[in-house]
Order: C-alpha cells, then structure tokens, then sequence
C-alpha cells in the first residue's frame, strides 16, 4: 500500500464551470490509481473566505485562473512528489505552509483545494473503500464507522438576488422534505419543483420559469412572501401540505448599507428586519434561515439566534466562512446554531474538517453546500455523508452540475441502507 499511495503525478487544468466561468481541474496519479477534482466557486462570496485567484488579464474578462493551474503545475507539483496521498493531514499542512498566507492568496484557494481533494480522492481509491466511508474515518479518528443517517436535501425551488437576475432579494428559497427515505425527499422535492413550473407557467407565461444559476426558478416577482406563496401553493397542489419545510438564504450582505438593511424598498434597521424574519416564521413552515444579516453583524445574529434557537436553525454561511476561528467566535457570542459548510471557503479537507468538528462541539447542525458555479463533481454529497451532516444544500432537482449530487446520494444510500 505504501508504494501505491506515493504522489507520482499532478497535473491541472483550466475548464469552465457551471456558470461558463473559468475554474481549475486537477489531476492526480500514483502507481495505481486516479483521481480528479473540479474546483467550485461563488458569486455571493464572504469577505472571510480564503482567496480564489483570477488572472485579472483581459481573457475571460479577468476571470482566468492560468496562475492558479500555473501554481499547481509548478509549485505544488514538485513539492509533493513522492508523498503519500494517505497522510491527508500533512499535505494540508504543507499546502498551508507552502502558501504562507492568511487567506491563501500566494498559491490561490482554488489551487490548494483542488490539489488537497485530489489526494483525498486518491487515498480512498487507494484504500479500496467508498470516499464517504474514507472520509468518516477520518472525521471520527477510527477504522470501523457507521454511517447511520443521510444528510436531508434542502431543494431550491426560486431563486433571486445576485442568482436570479430577477427583483427578489432573498437569493434562495428551498424545501426540506420531511420523510425517511432519501430517494422519497428527492422524489416529493422533484414533483413540487415540477408543479411550480406549471404554477408560474400559467399566471406569469413562459419565461417565467427560466432557471437561474442553480437551477431554480427565477420569475420576475419582487417580494419574498409572493415567491413564498406560490411556493405554499405548489406544495398544497402536489399533495404534501403537512411533510414540507422551508429554509431560506437570505444572503443579506447583498443588501446591507450604512448600518441598516435596504429590502424591498424600504431600510430596516436590525431590529425591524427581525420583526419580519418572525412573522414569515409565523407565516411559513420555515426550518432555517442562513445569513439573516450581514457578515459582520454580530449583534443581530446574536439576537435573532436568541430569539428563535429552538424552533430554527439559524445558519451562518457568510458569516463563518468555514472558518474555525470565526465558529469559536459565533458560538462565544451566540451568533447562529447551525455551519453552512462550503470546503473552498477555507481551502482544505483538513481545515474544513476542523470547521465541522468545531461546530459539532457546540451542537449545532451543519448543512454542506455546493457553490452557484459548479461543476458535475460529486465529493460534497461523499462529504456530507462521511461527516454525518444535517442536510446538503445542492441546488434545484434541475440542471446536471446540480443532480449530479444529489443522484450520488442515490448511490449512497442504496449502497449503505438496502
Ligand atoms: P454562492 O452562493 O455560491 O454564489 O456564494 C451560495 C450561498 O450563498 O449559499
Ligand atoms: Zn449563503
């Protein structure tokens, strides 16, 4: 195993994503075995995340990623020759070390994620096992784990903001199925999504149930409760009034300004968008709410979390960035319950590990998260079962870059629970 496991050859490249972006590929070979990765990225990003690098040259308008597969190709590369894929730990640490900055940016945290899930990849085909169980036992420090739940879907049915190139300024608006059975969430989660396309279709026309970048609807409506409502209708239309729950990402550093928050055309203060939070609580079977204000208000996070702990999940995903230190920081002055946990906001498996060890100490729930551009990679569905997540939030039942994970869910569960 030893010399099977030793880095023989890295290679990247520069594909598109979902979104026709530019993005980074690697490649990873041993003596024996194969593995790639295609690095995701988002449009709503946190000012905390570890830094992606873009060429800021005039091909794909600044957007190439040439110095990050560069980095990779002749950086990474010759460092890591020779090592073994199985000590996950210490090529992060020398992915780290290498890099040497705070947030990542000399080598870019899209070259040393895409490299850090390539060895994962590698070490579990090497060990012979699925990635999920190979990343369970890393999480949990033992040989012998038990998967014993699957993480729930939180589907996306609309979606707005700098997502939807519509009015609606919370950026997602999602369904958790209640029901045992994954392939069962996916099911119901699919005839709604499919009943609200008819829904729209007939009272705002065809173009209406344009998608936008992950595969939600994206109609030209411009208040959050209209998109709620009709999204009631199509749950009650489809037959599944009493097993559905919403979760909502606000994504409200979108529209923060000068100390208050200007949404749907009037400006809350902190207090006053609470005030609404509660009464679509009230309102709608709401589940979560992610980002319900800006990354660096504390104070509100604090109170909302405070407020509403036991009956929702309040998830920090701006916020955190899959930060541990930030995590410690939110669960001191109880800021959120819950970890949206995106790998490439923190740049590598052992880092984003750390992250959801961290939140697990203070009991909170964690739901995995893909990026608005993706790509048809399955490792956060392996992830999220590996880790024991709460849900995995993976866009609409809709387009391949999205259903890609969650048909690996399909997989996963028929292999683990038939
Ligand atoms: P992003 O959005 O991938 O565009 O950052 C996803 C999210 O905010 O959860
Ligand atoms: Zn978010």
């Amino acid at each position: 195993m030893k010399e099977k496991s030793k880095i023989k050859l890295i290679k990247a490249r520069e594909i598109l994503d979902s979104r026709g972006n530019p993005t980074v590929k690697v490649y990873l070979k041993t003596s024996s075995e194969e593995s790639n990765f295609s690095v995701p990225s988002g449009v709503s990003e946190g000012k905390y995340e570890a830094l992606e690098i873009r060429d800021k040259e005039k091909r794909y308008f600044g957007k190439g990623v040439k110095r990050a597969v560069n980095n990779i190709n002749q950086i990474i590369a010759p460092r890591l020759k020779g090592e073994s894929v199985l000590k996950q730990e210490r090529i992060d640490q020398m992915l780290i070390e290498i890099d040497g900055t705070e947030q990542k940016s000399y080598l870019g945290a899209n070259a040393i994620l895409g490299v850090s899930i390539a060895v994962l990849k590698a070490g579990a085909q090497v060990k012979k096992i699925p990635l999920y169980k190979y990343i369970a036992q890393i999480f949990y420090g033992k040989q012998k784990t038990q998967i014993k739940k699957l993480p729930q879907p939180s589907l996306l049915l609309i979606e707005g903001a700098l997502h939807g190139g519509n009015n609606l300024q919370i950026q997602e608006f999602m369904i958790i199925p209640q029901i045992r059975l994954f392939r069962e969430q996916l099911r119901i989660g699919s005839e709604i999504y499919q009943t609200l396309k008819l829904i729209l279709n007939e009272k705002y026309g065809k173009a209406s149930t344009n998608v936008g970048y992950e595969g939600g609807f994206a109609p030209l409506l411009n208040r959050a409760e209209k998109a709620l409502d009709l999204i009631s209708l199509a749950i009650k239309k489809a037959g599944y009034l009493s097993k559905i729950k919403i979760a909502l990402d606000i994504a409200a550093s979108t529209f923060y300004q000068k100390n208050s928050y200007k949404f749907e055309d009037k400006i809350f203060t902190g207090s006053g968008l609470l005030k609404y939070y509660l009464n679509l609580s009230k309102t709608y079977p709401i589940i979560s709410l992610e980002d319900p204000y800006f990354e660096e208000d504390w104070e509100n996070f604090s109170l909302i979390t405070q407020k509403l702990k036991n009956k929702i999940t309040i998830f920090g995903d701006d916020l955190l960035a899959t930060n541990p230190e930030r995590i410690k920081t939110a669960s001191k002055v109880g800021a959120c319950n819950g970890l949206l946990l995106k790998p490439d906001q923190i740049g590598t498996f052992s880092e984003a590990l750390t992250a959801a060890k961290e939140a697990r100490k203070h009991q909170w729930k964690i739901m995995v998260s893909h990026r608005s551009g993706d790509t048809c990679d399955t490792f956060i569905t392996d992830f999220a079962v590996g880790i024991g997540a709460d849900s995995i939030k993976a866009g609409a039942p809709n387009r391949g870059e999205r259903v890609a994970k969650y048909n690996r869910l399909l997989e996963i569960e028929e292999e683990l629970f038939s």
